[in-house]
């Protein structure tokens, strides 16, 4: 691999955002935010991490965890990142997000921290381990995004209260300490920011679903990923139709156009008359074809781990020497010795 150089185009604008390694993605995941980063990299500075920090917010087997890490890295550059062209990194390698949030969380008050969702619903989930890791998580993911000082996170959304916080964050920073930190945009897509669940299209599509059926893996094999969709809930009527109260085929329309890039009234019209068999189908053979490069793309880099391991080392050391700069700026604002 070429030497990176870690100077960016300053007049292109900074894109930061990351994925948990909690396991294979899901369709949510790749539809709501992956699929989206890809195209980003020509025309910004893209930093994309692999956010493992995060995923120790819950109980981890040490060995297992480390592999899904490595494998997840794979798979997002199997999903079209070029390590080349965006830093591609795994967050734990670069020690400045961790010393950024604490620098932030002294300027987070405890009362924001308690209203996150996610802290709600997943304390209600692991009421065995609500651990001040979990509590802070949203502090540490505004450290992600502000240590790069990036201007927009492409993000679906669930992730959107988190961003809002970092945003908050960064505005009371800057007022305190004076101008330092860019306050970050949402990237949300207007298709596909919530894919739901196909066994319970109110829910969103989330790998820790129970119900195997429920959530697409995007390694999923054709004949699985059809079975899932031929599977899905919908409703009593028999028309091909976007409206209210028809979650389960909203939910499918929306993932059958996010892969096939048509509207909603064409794709009405193509399945006008025809069933909702028929349409499952069409979904699932759109999205199992979708897929495909995705997986054949992951075999090969898997295979590779000396590629991976030289891709993840080089991703970090770029990643740190550009958060390094920002990092050291807002030491020196809060008051810190400077010893460089
Ligand atoms: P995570 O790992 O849960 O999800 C990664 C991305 O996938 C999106 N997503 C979905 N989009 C549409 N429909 C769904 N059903 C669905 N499920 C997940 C998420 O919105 C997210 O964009 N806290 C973050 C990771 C993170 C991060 C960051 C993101 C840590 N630091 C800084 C952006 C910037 C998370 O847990 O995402």
């Amino acid at each position: 691999m070429a030497e990176s150089n870690e100077a960016i185009n300053t007049t292109k604008k900074v894109i930061f955002s990351g994925i948990q390694p909690t396991g294979v993605f899901t369709l949510g995941n790749y539809l709501g935010a992956i699929k989206n980063w890809g195209p980003l990299q020509d025309e910004y500075n893209c930093i994309y991490s692999i956010v493992d920090e995060h995923a120790l917010t819950v109980k981890r087997d040490p060995a297992t965890f480390r592999k899904q890490t490595i494998e997840c890295y794979a798979l997002l550059l199997a999903c079209g990142l070029d390590p080349e062209k965006s830093i591609v990194f795994i967050q734990s390698h670069n020690p400045n997000h961790a010393q950024l949030s604490w620098i932030l969380s002294c300027c987070t008050q405890f009362g924001e921290l308690t209203r996150m969702t996610q802290f709600k619903d997943k304390s209600q989930k692991h009421p065995d381990d609500v651990n001040a890791g979990l509590f802070t998580y949203p502090v540490l993911m505004a450290a992600d995004i502000l240590v790069y000082n990036a201007d927009l996170v492409p993000i679906g959304e669930d992730q959107k209260q988190h961003l809002e916080l970092a945003r908050n964050i960064a505005v009371r920073f800057n007022q305190r300490y004076g101008d330092m930190f860019t306050v970050p945009d949402a990237y949300i897509p207007k298709t596909g920011a919530r894919i739901k669940s196909l066994q319970d299209p109110t829910k969103k599509m989330s790998k820790s679903d129970d119900n195997p059926n429920a959530c697409i893996l995007i390694l999923d094999d054709k004949d699985t990923i059809i079975r899932k969709f031929k599977r899905a809930v919908t409703d009593s009527d028999t028309e091909v139709r976007y409206a209210e109260g028809k979650d389960g085929i909203n939910n499918l329309m929306t993932i059958y156009s996010c892969v096939t890039g048509k509207n909603m009234d064409e794709i009405e019209s193509e399945f006008s008359g025809k069933g909702y068999g028929d349409f499952k189908l069409a979904v699932g053979e759109a999205v199992a074809d979708s897929l495909e490069p995705v997986r054949t793309e992951y075999a090969k880099l898997i295979a590779d781990k000396a590629y991976l391991k030289q891709c993840y080392t080089d991703g970090a050391q770029r990643a740190f020497r550009l958060s390094n700069k920002i990092l050291t700026k807002a030491s020196r604002k809060v008051g810190f010795v400077d010893y460089r």
